[in-house]
């Protein structure tokens, strides 16, 4: 009898840059308070790269520590998978300038799916696993989005930070990773979006002078949107892997905004409890929101084997997508 290959998380590693950014620190920069961030976000603080610090910078930290956690070496890997909404470059890859510094010797390929990077690019990890074409795959979120922010713009700059997680997912006998559930709606690409920078508009001194090259976002668009298409799409990748809802034991959504996750629980008939949440102290990390998340549940004993989870992103794009994984790591030690 054929006999499936799964996907399993066998490591967890996390990296975030030093600096704390504080919503009072923010109050002497725009015209906003400790108070309007938090009743509106639930932020308190969010970590902020250094000068001369990277994306990059932040994935081989992350990865470096996932790698340890799973006590492998770095010629172990057969591929690398970044996912980054806020690049090193255009060209080369951030997974390029990553697998170097790590010391891997195996493939690496960026995947940018803004928010919902992690889940694509664990989609992309899961899939080739599955397919018998590689057995150890380092999964790395890594963003520095406030790289990309207006920080005179008091609607987008109060709501980002900087950090990577990681992942090391491994061929296993057992799921590991169950169903998964990934959409994309570009019609909505104008409510989310950098729009200057890239091929379809470079940089100019005018396009500059105009702010293009920052992130614009219809906030309210984006939080309808997240509000409607978490509990969808946790339903499909549910759905996909033979569970329902009252399985899950913790929903794992990317972190943007407190008041989005408070939303879900009702909608999607779920306990409040059952969401993880630290959007407090990290603010929105963008692709590495999720593998973040991990890490402190992992790492605060948040979780046991046979724990099944929903990881649920949304972002740019409009993108989304949930992935079911059952875990089946021992404790943190
Ligand atoms: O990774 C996915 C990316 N993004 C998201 O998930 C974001 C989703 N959206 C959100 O989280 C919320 O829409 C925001 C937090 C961005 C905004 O919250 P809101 O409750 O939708 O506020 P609003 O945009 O409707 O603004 C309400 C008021 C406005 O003033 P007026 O027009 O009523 O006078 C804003 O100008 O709040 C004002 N405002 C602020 N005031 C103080 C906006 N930002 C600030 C601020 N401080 N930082």
């Amino acid at each position: 009898m054929h006999h499936m290959t799964h996907a399993a998380i066998t490591g967890v590693g996390a990296y975030l840059p030093e600096h704390v950014l504080t919503n009072d620190d923010l109050a002497g920069m725009v015209d906003t308070t400790d108070e309007w961030i938090v009743t509106r976000t639930g932020i308190r603080e969010r970590r902020i790269v250094a000068e001369g610090q990277s994306t990059s910078d932040l994935a081989v930290e992350a990865g470096r520590a996932a790698l340890a956690d799973a006590g492998m070496e770095p010629h172990d890997i057969d591929l690398l998978v970044v996912g980054t909404g806020s690049p090193d470059h255009i060209m080369p890859s951030t997974a390029a300038l990553t697998q170097d510094r790590l010391g891997l010797t195996c493939g690496a390929v960026d995947i940018m799916a803004a928010c919902t990077s992690f889940i694509a690019a664990l989609h992309h990890a899961t899939c080739v696993i599955e397919a018998g074409r590689a057995r150890k795959v380092l999964v790395i979120g890594a963003d520095a989005l406030t790289r990309h922010i207006d920080f005179n713009d008091r609607r987008t700059c109060v709501l980002f930070g900087d950090g990577a997680g990681a992942v090391v997912l491994e061929a296993s006998d057992e799921p590991g990773v169950m169903g998964i559930d990934l959409g994309s709606d570009g019609s909505g690409a104008d409510v989310l979006i950098v729009p200057a920078g890239g091929a379809a508009a470079p940089c100019t001194p005018e396009r500059v002078a105009n702010g293009e090259h920052r992130l614009r976002m219809s906030g309210g668009e984006v939080f309808k949107f997240a509000v409607r298409m978490i509990p969808e799409t946790t339903r499909r990748a549910l759905e996909a892997s033979g569970l329902s809802a009252d399985d899950l034991t913790w929903l794992v959504p990317h972190q943007a905004n407190q008041r989005i996750l408070d939303a879900v629980p009702a909608r999607l008939g779920i306990a409040p409890e059952r969401v993880f949440s630290n959007v407090a102290m990290l603010g929105n990390t963008s692709a590495a929101s999720i593998p973040l998340a991990l890490h402190d549940m992992y790492t605060g004993d948040h979780l046991q084997p046979g724990d099944v989870l929903a990881l649920v992103g949304f972002g740019a794009g409009l993108t989304w997508g949930a992935a079911v994984v059952r875990w089946t790591k021992g404790p943190n030690e």
